[in-house]
Order: C-alpha cells, then structure tokens, then sequence
C-alpha cells in the first residue's frame, strides 16, 4: 500500500523524532515502509548536504542553495522514493521540496514561482500524500539546540528563521488536505497520536 508522507518544520521541531516514531509503528505493524530524509542520504545527497549544512569556506549564493538542494532531491527522488513507492511501501521524508520554498523562498527571498519550478523538475511528479508540519516559535526551537554546533542554516538571525516559520504557516494555509499542522510543543506522545490518527484514515481509504 504506497503512501507518501512527509515532515516539515523549523530548527529543533523535533520532526525528525516523530518521522522515526511513525516508521516504528508501521514496522510493528508489519506494514512495509521506508525512512528517508533531505538533503543527504544517496552518495551525491551526503556530499551536498556537507557543502550546503557545513560549507563554511565557500559562498553559496540563494540560487546557488535552491539548485543544490534540488540536485540531492532529484537523486533521493529517483533512487529512494520512486522505488519504494512503485514496491508498495509507505515512504517516509524527513524534509522535501515544501523545505525549499519555505527556506530558499520565504527564507532567503526567491521568487516564489522560480522555486516552485526547480522544485517541480527536481520532485518528477510525486508530490506527498500527507505533509505534516511540527510548528514550533523559533526562539523554542532554536534553544532546544543550544549547546550544539550550529550548521549555515542554525547560524541565521532570528528574522530569517521566523520568515521560514511564516512561509510553512502559508504554504499549509493553501492547501490545507495535504497538510497536518501540529503544535511541537505538545509531548512527543500526544504528537504521535495526532499524527497517527491522521496516517490510520490514509491507509484505509487506500486500496
Ligand atoms: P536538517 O536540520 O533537517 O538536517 O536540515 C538541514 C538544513 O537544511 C535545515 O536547516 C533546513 C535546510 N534546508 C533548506 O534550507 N532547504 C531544503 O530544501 C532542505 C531540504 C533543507
């Protein structure tokens, strides 16, 4: 049964906790799926994600970032995604092309329609069946990483992270079926619930 889900939110949403704690649950289930995440994963992935999280002795201009981050996707996309889906599995993305339009667009200011478009070419039609937003202030986001080494994206100022928030805020506004927008505040069971419940009434109108 292929299902495409995806998880969204800014530093320190803890959506990479609840992406790990859904596949665990279809794993108990015994329901085939896979955990992915952007940017990184597929041997080109690693290598762009060092440049665009760590690449601290090279510029790297917006435009720059939108392709870099689109090079991985298209990769992870043809690789990871398709596959699993084409084989029946529910896929799992811990970030996707919804990160670059809030991040590169919101974030960094390009134009939203030109984004939009690299993302397009990068995603080749699959777009998620679910996307679930962990919404988070960023002041509580960002202190929930203290004390960690901040990568290019953590080092921004605080505008830049609460333009990304407002630009997830919009993007889910827009399409609101495709999106689940949580509280990350609530505990991390109270979350997991939520977004089960949601994954539960998925699966079973899938055929
Ligand atoms: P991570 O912290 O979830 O590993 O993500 C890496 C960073 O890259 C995070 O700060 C968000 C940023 N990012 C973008 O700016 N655009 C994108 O398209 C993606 C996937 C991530």
């Amino acid at each position: 049964m292929s299902l495409f889900i995806t998880f969204e939110g800014g530093e320190g949403s803890g959506k990479s906790v609840q992406a790990r704690a859904l596949y665990r649950k279809l794993s108990r289930l015994a329901m085939p799926a896979i955990l992915t995440h952007e940017p990184g994963v597929t041997p080109l992935g690693r290598k762009v994600a060092r440049w665009l999280k760590w690449g601290d002795d090279m510029a790297i201009s917006p435009l720059a970032e939108l392709m870099l981050f689109n090079v991985s996707r298209a990769q992870l996309v043809s690789e990871v995604i398709m596959p699993g889906l084409k084989s029946g599995r529910v896929v799992i993305c811990d970030r996707y092309a919804d990160s670059t339009t809030a991040y590169q667009s919101y974030g960094r200011g390009l134009d939203l329609s030109a984004v939009r478009a690299v993302n397009e070419a990068a995603i080749q039609g699959l777009h998620p069946d679910l996307t679930v937003l962990l919404d988070i202030p960023v002041e509580v986001g960002l202190g929930r990483k203290k004390g960690e080494k901040r990568d290019r994206f953590e080092q921004e100022a605080l505008a830049f992270h609460r333009r990304v928030r407002q630009g997830y805020l919009a993007l889910a506004r827009a399409e609101p079926d495709r999106w689940l927008v949580v509280a990350a505040e609530k505990s991390k069971e109270e979350i997991a619930d939520i977004i089960w419940n949601r994954v539960k009434k998925l699966l079973s109108k899938k055929p």
